[in-house]
């Protein structure tokens, strides 16, 4: 099988890569084939534009959009790497899932919250997180969280079983990483 990993971060000694190497690690000790979608690396350019919204008047979409939607098309199972930023993720993920998942070719254009047009495909959500599970249990905002990637965005979307793991104390408790990447490991030996 071959698994597309979609990672945003701007620095590549950053942990959330150890995350990546880890995860594909695991993904090639189960026979697995990877990818990488690197979009900072790349080059992506997340602003949405008027163009791409003639999408929804059934325009084509540029060439770019389309080798990214190629790239989903031909993996067996996707995984999207970023870190909680602003108890969101980052503007680059964000803009890469608003242009390339678009109407007609991610999910149908009408209100049907289960009208997804893609295949169904597993899909991982690693996410590092700088809060601790301390301050999580007081601000409660990753069960939100959870719930808006898994139905608003990636379910809406056709991904399905969606394995979302996110590695809290990332950013000032080094003492979790190695736990975490244990995890990170596990879902890439796992995901089918
Ligand atoms: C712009 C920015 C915003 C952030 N916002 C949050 C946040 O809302 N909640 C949180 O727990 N951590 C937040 N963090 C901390 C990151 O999640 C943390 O640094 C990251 O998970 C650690 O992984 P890294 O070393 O690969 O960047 C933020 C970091 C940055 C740079």
């Amino acid at each position: 099988m071959h698994v597309l990993s979609v990672i945003s971060h701007p620095k590549p000694d950053a942990f959330t890569y150890a995350v990546l190497e880890r995860f594909q690690a695991g993904a090639a000790s189960a026979g697995h084939t990877n990818e990488t979608a690197d979009l900072y690396a790349e080059g992506f350019d997340p602003l949405m534009t008027a163009r791409d919204m003639e999408r929804f008047n059934d325009v084509a979409m540029i060439p770019e959009l389309q080798a990214e939607q190629a790239r989903v098309e031909q993996c067996d199972a996707l995984c999207m790497i970023f870190p909680i930023w602003w108890f969101g993720m980052p503007a680059m993920m964000k803009g890469w899932l608003d242009r390339v998942w678009s109407a007609g070719w991610a999910y149908a254009c009408k209100h049907d919250p289960k009208g997804s047009l893609l295949k169904p495909r597993p899909c991982t959500m690693l996410i590092p997180v700088g809060a601790s599970a301390e301050m999580e249990a007081e601000w409660g905002c990753l069960e939100r969280l959870d719930h808006i990637y898994r139905v608003g965005v990636m379910g809406y979307c056709g991904t399905d079983p969606i394995n979302i793991h996110f590695l809290l104390d990332a950013a000032f408790e080094k003492g979790q990483h190695a736990a975490h990447l244990e995890t990170a490991y596990e879902a890439g030996q796992t995901i089918f």
